[in-house]
């Protein structure tokens, strides 16, 4: 038996999942200082005061690290951040963007490059695997999922664009950032193109 399910009246929420897309084109201006704020509060800030945030997380582990790379932001230099949730804040780990190094090693996706601000969504494995073992490597890679989905509603929400980029040189990566961790996705940010 099939049952239609009724045509919904889309929430403020539901329109914004309507008009979520992957974009690749972005305009040259840069962004603020608050759109920044939004996209990594939305994307992994604290919520409570027990330190849970804005996605599940496997037994609250929360594995994951992001780092941006700011090529332009009004009133920010440029260089490569890390975000830190406690606080709130960034912290610069390296002076140079590196928006066209990703884009090279993300297998030359040049678009990367044009973009004023790309994230860099790493993980921690241990964090969650020590807890729950090798299942907590599929728990990490579920909850880099959820970060993302954050980041594609907020950008979509502020009149932004990004696009999830899966494509890329671990090691390259790695060496780029001087991490241990493991780069999981990248995602550029910038305004939306109006064409
Ligand atoms: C895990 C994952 C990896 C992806 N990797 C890339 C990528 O390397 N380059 C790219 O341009 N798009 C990438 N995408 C975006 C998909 O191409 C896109 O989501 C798909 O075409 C559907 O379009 P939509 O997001 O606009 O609905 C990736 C998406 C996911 C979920």
């Amino acid at each position: 038996m099939e049952i239609i399910l009724p045509t919904i009246k889309p929430t403020n929420l539901e329109n914004i999942l309507i008009k979520r897309r992957s974009i690749r084109r972005y305009s040259p201006s840069p962004l603020t200082v608050e759109e920044l704020s939004h996209i990594l509060f939305s994307a992994y800030g604290i919520t409570n005061e027990l330190g849970f945030r804005t996605v599940p997380s496997a037994g609250a582990t929360y594995p994951l690290e992001i780092y941006v790379s700011v090529k332009d932001v009004i009133d920010i230099e440029s260089g490569v951040y890390k975000y830190n949730p406690e606080r709130h804040s960034i912290i610069k780990i390296l002076e140079e963007e590196i928006g066209y190094e990703l884009a090279l090693y993300s297998l030359n996706q040049m678009f990367i490059a044009e973009a004023p601000i790309v994230l860099i969504i790493t993980a921690e494995y241990q964090r969650t695997t020590g807890v729950y073992g090798e299942r907590g490597v599929r728990y990490v890679h579920m909850e880099v999922g959820h970060v993302a989905q954050n980041i594609y509603l907020t950008a979509t929400s502020l009149g932004l664009g990004t696009v999830s980029v899966g494509a890329f040189l671990d090691e390259e990566i790695k060496n780029l950032l001087n991490i241990k961790e493991d780069p999981l996705l990248i995602m550029p940010i910038g305004r939306r193109e109006v064409v």
